[in-house]
């Protein structure tokens, strides 16, 4: 059967009624962000869930709520407030775009999240899935989400085998998504259980590997459940193309523990982000140093610390400098933007998680 012939086999079999249903007695549903229709809750979960983990995702949600409770809040906190709030979760674009979305709700929407998919998705950071949870989960509007584990439900499924790296592809799963959808009249009112429960089935029977098809509601309307292949889908042909970097990071110490810091500039890795100075190679960062310091006892090597972004794989060679107080001033006056941060200032900012680790060992 072709997808398009097994969703519409897979709509008239009540697909959507089986996710739905089991969504109630076996999904999720005591989530912080549950059990709310608040448009800025549900926002600020999809966003801080976007690449992170529901477990790590739990260590930040009530924290930064409990700083910024409202819309207006987060709008009128401060970058270096927001961006140390976010500290850790990495993907640090999605601190800034949170932040000036934030603003853009305040400032042109009077401070109400727009009710339909298609505004929220002209906002700074909220693509064609997001504003389709916000919108299914808050306002009941009928479309469909597509994050990695829903394609995975739906590919299975639909027996849907083309290349999901082709967006033409993606646009034909999305399309068959939205025929799937709770149809009829109270279509509204299950669309919040509906999202969830694709979220729930994707994020725990539908597993990448050894799913458990037989505890699956929909495993009667599945083509990949009837054939037994389900760990073929999602099929996805591009690798990412990486890269490496070697960076040297200048680790300056006072002796009353604090440490110069200053801020990533935009674009780049780590924008936003206080650092340690940072070098594309040793003889940059020796020449940073002013001339004439007292031989090269100063200057220590640590070990190199490897670190994975999205697309590179960085090495981090930290040098700490470890001269008397004057020659330090001295240095840090050369250096350009920066400032001295004590250790409460350092932990409360927004730091790259490497840089955190290294000033907590
Ligand atoms: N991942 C993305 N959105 C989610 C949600 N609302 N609940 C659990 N996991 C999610």
């Amino acid at each position: 059967m072709t997808p398009l012939n097994q969703a519409a086999a897979a709509a008239q079999q009540g697909f959507a009624t089986e996710v739905v249903r089991w969504q109630a007695q076996h999904g999720r549903n005591h989530l912080p962000w549950q059990n709310t229709r608040d448009p800025y809750r549900v926002w600020l979960s999809e966003i801080m869930l976007q690449q992170t983990q529901v477990a790590t995702v739990l260590g930040y949600f009530d924290r930064f709520l409990a700083r910024c409770p409202t819309v207006a809040a987060l709008a009128d906190a401060s970058s270096d407030e927001v961006m140390g709030l976010w500290s850790g979760l990495g993907y640090y674009s999605r601190a800034r775009n949170l932040h000036r979305c934030a603003q853009l709700v305040v400032q042109e929407h009077g401070g109400a999240f727009p009710r339909d998919a298609a505004t929220l998705a002209t906002l700074p950071g909220i693509g064609r899935s997001t504003a389709a949870a916000v919108a299914s989960l808050c306002f009941g509007e009928r479309v469909a989400i597509m994050d990695a584990n829903v394609k995975r439900v739906l590919t299975r499924v639909l027996g849907f085998d083309a290349d999901l790296a082709s967006a033409a592809n993606e646009r034909a799963l999305w399309n068959h998504a939205t025929e799937l959808l709770p149809a009829g009249h109270d279509a509204p009112t299950q669309m919040a259980r509906y999202t969830q429960g694709m979220m729930d089935l994707g994020a725990t029977l539908c597993s990448p590997k050894n799913p458990v098809c037989p505890r699956c509601p929909v495993r009667g309307s599945c083509a990949a459940a009837a054939a037994g292949d389900a760990e073929r889908y999602p099929v996805r042909t591009r690798k990412l193309k990486r890269s490496s970097q070697s960076l040297w990071l200048l680790w300056l110490r006072r002796s009353d523990g604090s440490v110069w810091l200053s801020k990533r500039p935009s674009p780049g890795v780590w924008a936003g982000l206080q650092c340690f100075p940072m070098f594309e190679s040793e003889d940059a960062l020796r020449a940073a140093l002013p001339a004439g310091l007292p031989g090269e006892r100063g200057l220590q090597f640590l070990p190199v610390v490897a670190h994975v972004l999205t697309h590179k794989d960085l090495f981090l060679h930290p040098a700490q400098v470890e001269y008397a107080s004057t020659a330090i001033e001295f240095i840090a006056s050369g250096l350009g933007e920066g400032a001295w941060f004590t250790p409460a200032e350092w932990k409360a900012a927004g730091l790259p998680a490497p840089v955190r680790r290294l000033l907590e060992s």
